[in-house]
């Protein structure tokens, strides 16, 4: 037991350093969020608001706006993100829209 409690310490700090590095990235929330819920509408082709939501640029200088839409449920317009994904989405905003 003595020599595999270090082992298992190891193992844990390895897996919790592993998990807090594992922010969030533009390109999983745009893969998950924001092409299916956002971009149909929001795109370089339809750009409704002027937002083409696709580029990382376009979010940060949008990102109250965003945020206030997606928390108000008035976005995505006429219809819903799944729990999960809002909260995904709204915590990616609030960490800054990291890359
Ligand atoms: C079905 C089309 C559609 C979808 C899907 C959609 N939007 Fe919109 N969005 C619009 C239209 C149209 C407007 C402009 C009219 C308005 O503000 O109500 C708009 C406006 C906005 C604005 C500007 C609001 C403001 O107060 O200036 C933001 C921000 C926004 N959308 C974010 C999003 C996000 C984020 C998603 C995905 C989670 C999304 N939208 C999905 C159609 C859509």
């Amino acid at each position: 037991m003595k020599f595999i409690a270090p082992k298992i310490i190891a193992a844990l700090t390895i897996s919790l350093t592993a998990a807090a590095a594992s922010a969030v990235t533009f390109s999983e929330i745009n893969d998950r969020v924001l092409t299916p819920a956002c971009a149909g509408c929001h795109g370089a082709v339809d750009a409704s608001a002027d937002l083409d939501i696709t580029k990382l640029e376009n979010i940060k200088a949008n990102l109250e706006s965003i945020k206030a839409a997606v928390e108000s449920n008035a976005m995505p317009m006429a219809s819903e993100l799944l729990p999960e994904d809002k909260a995904l989405l709204l915590k990616w905003i609030e960490d800054g829209a990291p890359e």
